[in-house]
């Protein structure tokens, strides 16, 4: 087998003196020696017969040195010496080449190279196997190249996962805020109806004293006006004497107005005492019904009136003290009303059980509504908005003294324009109410 020798692939380009040689003069061997590609040739002893500049500068030898090293010494596959399988042999005697397989080339340094090389066979005219011609492109680029694309996916990946962690943190967070901000609200609702509560407590005690106080020397004004009043009577009927009338008129004024304040000391009495009466246990729509029924003729003035009374749970309650609640709120709700348009307005009266099981009764109207700026005063004694000698202010007072005092409560929503809807929460006493057939079917 003739060795394949470098100067043959790549001998000196012959050129005369002043005579630029054509490109098609050029010989194959220069061209070899001008490839980017490291190409060896190896004999069939596995030899290296002659190698190119690239792979003498890849593996840092000279020519002079690599020629005749073996060639496993400066290529190996996976670290061990290079050994061609026997299919790869067929294969190459048969003239195909082998392409793209990923070597190493083992400089001087030590330091392998990752290549590629593509290998084909030099045949000797009778078809036998004279060496191998190997060309081996450099990968380091390329590896370093797809190692940062690798990277730089891996990276878009993780700023991916990061962003959707980010946006699921975002929407906790948010979410959080939205229960803080909520709960925060129902803190502040608690706190508002505990000072009213407490304000209430105070004054319910004021006025208890107050009431006490008053009524003592009240009874002896309307105790004596009553018998002025009388004793006129009866003079008058025994000598008529005109000359009095006036007396008698100016007595009876005294006396309606002793009434009048007989009736709020009353009231303050009312409230300041809310829980000392017997209960019961009953069916708040009973005392609903009752209650519409004694205020039926004042509502018919200025609305109609739509009942809606769905079962409630029963609850343990005065039914004089519950009734006196429900006519206030009758009588807050037809006052709250013009007179005149009583088929242009309503007065809704529902009762339903809530979420907690509680006996709900609601008192709506299609009435003035109540400034919000009042709305936090409503529950004080002497409170009203209604020209003097027409409300006390104690109605809604009493209203929350009673409901208070058998644990219950009472919330309000109005709108100034469109109405107002008074809501009293009572908790169950007795086992839940039997479920309607409509009920069960919805
Ligand atoms: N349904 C309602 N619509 C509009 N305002 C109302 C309603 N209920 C109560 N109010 C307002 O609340 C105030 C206080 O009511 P409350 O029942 O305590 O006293 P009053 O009705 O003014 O007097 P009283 O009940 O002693 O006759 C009222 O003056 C009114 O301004
Ligand atoms: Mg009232």
């Amino acid at each position: 087998m003739s060795v394949t020798q470098a100067d043959e692939l790549c001998p000196p380009r012959g050129s005369a003196v002043g005579h630029e040689p054509q490109l098609s003069d050029i010989a194959a061997s220069e061209v070899v020696g001008a490839m980017v590609d490291g190409v060896l040739v190896v004999d069939s002893f596995g030899r290296v017969a002659s190698a190119n500049r690239a792979a003498g500068e890849l593996l840092g030898y000279s020519e002079a040195e690599l020629r005749g090293m073996p060639g496993d010494r400066v290529l190996t596959e996976n670290g061990s010496p290079l050994l061609f399988s026997d299919e790869q042999l067929d294969r190459l005697m048969r003239g195909e080449p082998l392409v793209g397989m990923a070597l190493e080339l083992v400089p001087s340094n030590g330091t392998a190279i990752p290549v590629h090389v593509n290998c084909s066979a030099l045949r000797r005219d009778e078809g036998e196997l004279s060496g191998l011609v190997l060309v081996a492109r450099d990968m380091r680029d390329m590896l370093r190249l797809m190692a940062s694309e690798a990277a730089e996916r891996e990276l878009r990946r993780h700023s991916a996962l990061l962003s959707d962690m980010v946006r699921q943190r975002t929407e906790e967070l948010e979410r959080s805020n939205q229960q803080l901000a909520s709960n925060l609200r129902a803190l502040a609702r608690t706190q508002e109806q505990l000072v009213v509560s407490e304000r209430l407590a105070a004054l319910g005690a004021l006025s208890a004293s107050i009431a006490h106080e008053i009524n003592n020397p009240l009874s002896y004004v309307c105790g004596n006006l009553e018998f002025t009043s009388d004793e006129l009577a009866r003079l008058m009927a025994v000598q008529p004497m005109p000359q009095l009338d006036e007396l008698r008129a100016a007595l009876d004024e005294a006396r309606h107005g002793a009434d009048r304040v007989q009736s709020i000391v009353r009231g303050l009495k009312a409230f300041s005492r809310a829980d000392q009466d017997s209960s019961e246990l009953l069916d708040v729509r009973t005392v609903v019904s009752l209650s519409i029924k004694m205020a039926v003729n004042q509502i018919k003035l200025r609305a109609q009136l739509v009942q809606d009374l769905a079962p409630v749970p029963l609850v343990q309650a005065s039914s004089a003290r519950l009734g006196q609640v429900f006519i206030n709120l009758l009588v807050n709700a037809v006052q709250a009303i013009p007179e005149g348009h009583p088929d242009l307005n309503r007065i809704v009266v529902s009762t339903r059980t809530d979420a907690r099981g509680w006996a709900v009764v609601e008192f709506a109207d299609s009435g003035c509504g109540i400034a919000p700026e009042i709305r936090r005063r409503l529950f004080e004694p002497f409170f009203t908005t209604k020209p003097i000698g027409e409300g006390t202010g104690l109605g809604l007072s009493i209203c929350h003294g009673i409901v208070s005092a058998i644990g219950g409560e009472i919330e309000v929503d109005s709108e100034v324009g469109c109405g107002s809807r008074f809501r009293v929460l009572l908790p169950a006493a007795g086992p839940p109410p039997a479920r309607t057939s409509q009920q069960e079917r919805s």
